[in-house]
């Protein structure tokens, strides 16, 4: 059943058919996703631009059902991880990612990324731009409004009373509810942030970046040693409500 921004999105019943993740970067976050998938028996196939080799070592930290290869072969898998340094996005091969359902985890840090005219000027949104280049794929944002040690951390069984919830922003209704489908098997509920042009919502700068999961208060990036705390849908809802797109990043 397709939802609207600020409705829980449903996992529909018995739909768990999708059994293996590719990422493509196996840094913080992919590292981070590729475990949590791996306890929640997926397969994971993860992929790097300096080569398989380069992954020797943390495969085998991960386990037997880890495996290093090529994009291309992280790409085939049913659910494709995008979780690179933005300015590198354009690297990717479209064709890979085209008819695939891609978790799209980057944030713009124009100190890291160079400045970004069309970001800067809001004129789009990063899984927007993501969305451009590759035409096919189909894009759900998530994952990028929560830090890598506190998405390891907060993970949940379904039903747990400290469960976290964990944004998705698509233009894809499916394809939102196969990210939020993999999301529950990991330890989360997703709540849907409406389309990709609606994303600016959770991104870098707003209340709604990173700070649903740290002591109430704060809001906006988090930075430093900071214990992760369990967020429901009621906190991002509430963060989602104060976003400000006049708000300015360093
Ligand atoms: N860290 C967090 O807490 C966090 C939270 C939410 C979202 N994010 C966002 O998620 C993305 C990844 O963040 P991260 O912290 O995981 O970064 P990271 O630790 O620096 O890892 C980046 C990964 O991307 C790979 N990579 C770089 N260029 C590539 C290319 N052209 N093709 C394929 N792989 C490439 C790197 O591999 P090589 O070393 O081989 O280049 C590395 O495995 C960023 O956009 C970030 O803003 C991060």
């Amino acid at each position: 059943m397709p939802t609207s921004a600020g409705e829980a999105v449903a996992v529909p019943v018995g739909w768990r058919v999708m059994s293996t993740l590719g990422t493509l970067g196996a840094g913080h976050i992919g590292s981070t996703v590729a475990r949590l998938a791996l306890e929640a028996g997926y397969d994971v196939v993860l992929s790097n631009s300096r080569g398989p080799d380069t992954l020797r070592d943390l495969v085998t930290d991960l386990g037997p059902r880890a495996r290093a290869g090529t994009a291309q072969e992280a790409a085939a898998a049913d659910l494709v991880l995008v979780t690179v340094p933005f300015a590198r996005y354009r690297d990717l091969d479209p064709d890979l990612l085209s008819g695939r359902v891609v978790l799209d985890t980057m944030n713009y840090y124009p100190e890291r990324d160079g400045r970004v005219p069309e970001l800067d000027e809001h004129r789009t949104t990063t899984s927007a731009m993501l969305q451009q280049h590759a035409p096919g794929a189909r894009v759900v944002k998530t994952f990028s409004g929560i830090r890598w040690d506190h998405l390891g951390d907060l993970a949940q069984p379904s039903g747990a009373e400290d469960r976290s919830t964990l944004l998705v922003a698509g233009d894809d209704a499916e394809a939102k509810e196969r990210a939020a489908s993999f999301l529950d098997a990991i330890g989360y509920d997703a709540l849907d942030a409406g389309s990709l042009a609606e994303s600016w919502r959770f991104e870098n700068g707003q209340p709604a970046y990173t700070a649903a999961y740290v002591r109430d208060g704060q809001t906006g990036r988090v930075v430093g040693e900071v214990e992760g705390v369990p967020a429901d849908a009621a906190r991002l809802r509430d963060l989602l409500g104060r976003a400000d797109r006049g708000l300015v990043l360093p």
